[in-house]
């Protein structure tokens, strides 16, 4: 039966390593990319897709996250008082929002996380959108990755999974498709999911990229999944058996990803979203060109 996809998960229960010390005491997703927490481009991606309802799963020193989207009587007063409109705006545009969140008390790895979102997601399909992979964020006019897979779901009542092609020497950081011939307009059929293979065993360069667009039945598949690549429960694992008894689809992204979980590709992302920035594009501007002839003397 075809239903309106309306829920988003974005599990942000991880410990955020590769960002210590910055991490120990705030959660890597409020990690800001000039002036906006990673979560806020990944909550505009879902709303934008028109997605309704997004549950956070959460864990440990993440309270920040909460605070985030919640109101803050005394600074909405204090800019009001001092006319500061636009500001204003930007901090109430963080609370129109249907935010909901669940704390994963062990984590378990990815599957596990999404298994939390059970009771909240019911008998629907859903979205779940990784917080490491921004997409598009410097290109208002591109279709959101998530309602690229929502008009998917439109057509084919089937889960899809956004891939991407990375180069061959990177597969081993991510789960890989082994796709059925060439895809239609981008749209595979895919024979199996495997995460984290080896460069010499991948059975291809498409990578999963971190949105995917599941129905309710891999919930059950969760239930009693096995531990897999890193001893973690894994979503690839669970997605590779639902293929089995239902078709998944592997839809190719051909906009730009950011990578804002290793240190290089957050500053990448910055620098981009920076020189998009109205505030401070051109002084950027001046400053790496000023840089680029000190680099070469
Ligand atoms: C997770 C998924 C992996 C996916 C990746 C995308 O891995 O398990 O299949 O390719 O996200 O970013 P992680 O980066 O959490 O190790």
């Amino acid at each position: 039966m075809k239903q309106k996809v309306k829920k988003a998960i974005i599990p942000a229960a991880g410990l955020g390593t590769r960002f210590l010390p910055a991490t120990k005491a705030l959660a890597k997703e409020m990690l800001p990319i000039v002036d906006k927490p990673t979560i806020q481009f990944i909550v505009e991606e879902a709303l934008k897709s028109g997605i309704e309802d997004i549950l956070v799963i959460t864990g440990k020193s993440k309270r920040s996250i909460e605070d985030h989207f919640d109101s803050n009587f005394e600074l909405e007063y204090n800019l009001e008082q001092k006319g500061k409109t636009d500001l204003l705006k930007l901090v109430n545009d963080t609370t129109a929002i249907n935010l909901h969140f669940i704390r994963q008390s062990h984590p378990r790895g990815l599957g596990d996380a999404v298994l939390q979102a059970k009771a909240f997601v019911g008998n629907e399909p859903f979205v779940v959108m990784l917080g490491d992979d921004l997409m598009d964020i410097t290109d208002d006019k591109a279709v959101p990755l998530t309602k690229q897979l929502m008009n998917d779901y439109e057509e084919t009542h089937a889960s899809t999974i956004a891939v991407m092609k990375v180069p061959h020497e990177e597969v081993s950081a991510y789960g890989v498709i082994a796709p059925q011939g060439e895809g239609v307009n981008g749209l595979y059929s895919v024979d199996t999911f495997v995460e984290k293979p080896a460069p010499e065993e991948a059975p291809s360069d498409l990578a999963i990229i971190g949105r995917y667009l599941l129905t309710p039945e891999i919930f059950t598949i969760l239930e009693t999944q096995e531990p897999g690549a890193g001893n973690e429960v894994q979503l690839t694992d669970a997605i590779d058996t639902l293929n089995k008894t239902q078709r998944v689809f592997a839809r190719e992204f051909k906009g730009k990803r950011y990578d804002v979980g290793d240190k290089f590709g957050f500053m990448k992302t910055s620098i981009d979203y920076a020189l998009k920035h109205p505030q401070i594009k051109e002084d950027l501007k001046a400053y790496i060109i000023q840089l680029g002839h000190e680099l070469d003397k």
